[in-house]
């Protein structure tokens, strides 16, 4: 059901406006509005806090038919659920109904804070600080790659809150658009997912009530930034998996038209070895997708190991079907006059955010050492 909504809205809405976005790097208020219409916002969230009361693997199949027509679509979409697991994971009741329920009716969408000019790959190593004062904490420092940053109205924003500890040093704060001292910084130019905004934040003594803590207990952040992980990576990979899916479709239909030496390209034995191994390298993306995403759904032990892996392996193969997907249609596909230069632009950074591919083979490797403990 979730894929016959998904993909309704990505042929009608996404895929015909999805080079227009891309050229003009704006936020597609219209498309996102769609997107809410058809329920899509509130898949993830149980229906206790208006959602849908689909899990992960609901999630990942939306992200996927929304990808399949534009990579930006498909993570403007999923970095809301990026942006509330931290309060699935670690929030309180009242925080839940409070940040939850307007997400998942599509009034209010939200960013994950944790990425800093300083701490990318290495996350425990933030500076932006939050120091309690009364009944509130003063937030101090700037965020970096905040995906959604300002078309966002809430931010969930990792910050040290006590430097001294060393396993209960970051928490996680909500702040949201509007409080004093919370200041939207530098707009990136990217190289793909060119609707979605990605901004630097900056935080100057900006006064964000201690009850906005998660959990309202400090020292949990870390904890919860790495779980949260856990649960967003299949996203990730369920938006390469679209990508990559796109591209094949498209490299398909133009190797069926496109004449060579008398002959449709798609009857070269190259060509069709090409399309084989694109087709089944998409397929098996897909499948450890949604064995990762089941996973994460039905709480399996050492589900950081199967979410990182999923994300490596599909991020890796839209890259690769992507490139083939360019090089099927020739000097066409190097032009923005065809759809999969933009696919293969909207797929390298799969490879690096939420964890870089490198990071993700750190993760891996722990698991198995937890594995071989077990
Ligand atoms: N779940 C819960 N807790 C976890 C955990 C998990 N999956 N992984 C680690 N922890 C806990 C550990 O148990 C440990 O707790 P104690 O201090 O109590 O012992 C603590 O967290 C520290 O763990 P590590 O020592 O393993 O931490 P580390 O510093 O070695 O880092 C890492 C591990 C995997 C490299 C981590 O830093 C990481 O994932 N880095 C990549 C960051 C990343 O993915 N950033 C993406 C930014 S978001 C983004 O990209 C958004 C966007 O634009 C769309």
């Amino acid at each position: 059901m979730w894929r016959e909504r998904a993909r309704e809205v990505a042929e009608k809405v996404v895929r015909p406006n999805a080079a227009k976005y891309d050229k003009l790097q704006e936020y597609p208020w219209d498309i996102k509005d769609a997107i809410a219409k058809a329920g899509l916002m509130g898949v993830w969230i149980s229906k206790e806090y208006g959602g849908q009361g689909g899990g992960v693997l609901d999630l990942c199949i939306c992200v996927e038919e929304l990808s399949r027509a534009c990579g930006g679509v498909g993570v403007l979409y999923a970095v809301n659920a990026l942006g509330t697991f931290p309060v699935m994971v670690g929030g309180t009741e009242e925080q839940k109904h409070r940040w939850l329920t307007p997400i998942a009716k599509g009034e209010k969408l939200i960013s994950f804070g944790l990425s800093e000019k300083f701490a990318g790959s290495d996350a425990a190593s933030l500076r932006c600080n939050a120091r309690r004062e009364g009944d509130y904490f003063v937030l101090n420092g700037e965020k970096k790659w905040n995906t959604n940053g300002g078309a966002a109205d809430i931010y969930t924003v990792f910050c040290v809150t006590d430097g001294d500890s060393k396993s209960r040093r970051i928490s996680a704060l909500m702040v949201e658009k509007g409080m004093p001292g919370f200041r939207i910084g530098k707009v990136e130019d990217k190289m793909g997912i060119r609707c979605v905004p990605v901004v630097e934040i900056h935080f100057d003594d900006c006064r964000v009530p201690a009850k906005n803590v998660l959990g309202e207990s400090a020292g949990m952040g870390f904890k919860h930034a790495m779980a949260t992980l856990d649960k967003a990576r299949p996203g990730v990979a369920a938006q390469a998996v679209g990508l990559a899916q796109g591209a094949l479709e498209y490299a398909q239909v133009y190797a069926g038209h496109r004449e060579q030496f008398g002959a449709p390209i798609s009857s070269f034995q190259m060509i069709q070895a090409m399309l084989a191994d694109m087709a089944t390298k998409v397929e098996a993306a897909r499948q450890l997708v949604h064995v990762a995403a089941r996973a994460v759904d039905t709480g399996a032990p050492n589900v950081s190991k199967l979410s990182a892996m999923c994300k490596l392996f599909a991020t890796d193969v839209a890259m690769e079907v992507t490139t083939n997907a360019v090089q099927i249609f020739g000097g066409y596909g190097y032009m923005r006059d065809y759809p999969v230069e933009k696919l293969f632009r909207d797929a390298k950074v799969t490879e690096i955010y939420e964890g870089t591919s490198e990071i993700q083979r750190i993760v891996i490797a722990r698991g198995l050492g937890r594995d071989s403990h077990q």
